[in-house]
């Protein structure tokens, strides 16, 4: 996998603006033949990516629908204790929605019954669906090795779907990170209450969900007990059920039934590539076009239009930070104690 592409945090940001070595303390400094190890990195929509591969970096896929809308780009992300392609795999189990995230069945009713998922390779990845019984579908995409664009929940009163993207990066091998962008149809006066809204719930949150999934997992608390003002609940919930398969799942003690048909598509896809990888052969050449996109139900293509004015000016969206400020402290915890 040495085309993989990962996003990385701030951390890389502020380890620029280092373009030279000094040795402080030396009469006769032998900086000169110290070196340090670094990778191409590129900024986009907000995020750092670099290239830890070998060689020449594969051409850069851009999003271009994150780029230039009528709306805003929300910027998220969150650790969690598991190895990283149990949430690479959750995504793929659009069935685990009514179970796990059982507090919002109404939105969830039906979603996920087995006989009605279907998954199919594409050039980018894994096309996953859902067809409801009057027919209407909701299409998400997962790109190879580890990104998923999706048509996602309605998340305010004053939106309705909205599209995701997520990138799932291991720190190591019991632990990862998700980085989420949202691409928010929201504008005027209509953005302002949505802004301040989210603002008002990154503060109300106080409890990091990390330790209190540890808590839950441990028999020192109860889910039933949860303070919900105070914590993200949805990613509690996903904490419970992807560190409680163990941090790194034992995938030969299972029995996969229909529902898991998006899982078993990508392990297999996984498997064909490293496995030709391995060998020394190539791998295909993943890449998205602008027809290989997320719809839901009634929605086709893009809730949020792209822009432009036809004179070749078009507006940047802008990219907003709503992680909780718990959050960013457990990221900080995370990322400072991999850094050596
Ligand atoms: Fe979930």
């Amino acid at each position: 996998m040495d085309r993989l592409l990962v996003a990385l945090p701030d951390l890389v940001r502020r380890l620029h603006g280092f373009d030279s070595i000094e040795q402080p303390a030396e009469e006769n400094a032998f900086c000169q033949k110290a070196s340090l190890r670094s990778w191409p990195v590129r900024e986009y929509l907000g995020l750092i990516f670099a290239f830890l591969g070998e060689g020449v970096p594969p051409e850069f896929q851009a999003h271009p629908e994150f780029e230039h809308f009528d709306g805003m780009v929300e910027i998220d992300s969150y650790s969690r204790e598991c190895n990283y392609f149990q949430n690479l795999e959750n995504a793929l189990d659009m069935s685990h929605i009514g179970f796990v995230h059982g507090d919002n069945v109404a939105i969830f009713k039906g979603i996920g019954l087995g006989r009605a998922l279907d998954a199919e390779e594409s050039d980018w990845g894994v096309t996953y669906g859902f067809t409801r019984p009057d027919g209407q579908r909701r299409v998400q995409q997962f790109g190879m090795p580890n990104i998923f664009y999706l048509t996602a929940l309605p998340t305010d009163r004053d939106i309705g779907w909205q599209e995701s993207m997520f990138w799932w990066v291991p720190i190591d091998d019991l632990r990862h990170m998700q980085f989420s962008l949202h691409r928010v149809p929201a504008q005027g006066a209509v953005a302002e209450r949505l802004h301040a809204r989210r603002q008002a719930r990154r503060n109300e949150i106080t409890i990091a969900h990390q330790p209190l999934a540890r808590d839950i997992l441990e028999g020192r608390a109860r889910m039933a007990d949860v303070d919900k003002s105070k914590v993200d609940l949805v990613r509690l919930q996903d904490d419970v059920a992807q560190i409680g398969q163990g941090l790194i799942a034992d995938r030969d003690s299972e029995t996969l039934g229909r529902g898991a048909i998006g899982v078993v598509a990508i392990r297999r896809l996984w498997t064909r590539e490293i496995g030709a990888f391995l060998k020394g052969q190539p791998t295909k050449s993943w890449k998205r076009d602008a027809s290989i996109v997320p719809r839901a139900w009634g929605l086709s293509g893009n809730p949020a239009r792209i822009g432009g004015d036809g004179m070749g000016t078009t507006q940047v969206a802008e990219v907003i930070d709503v992680r909780p400020h718990v959050e960013i402290a457990e990221q900080l915890k995370a990322l400072h104690a991999t850094v050596r």
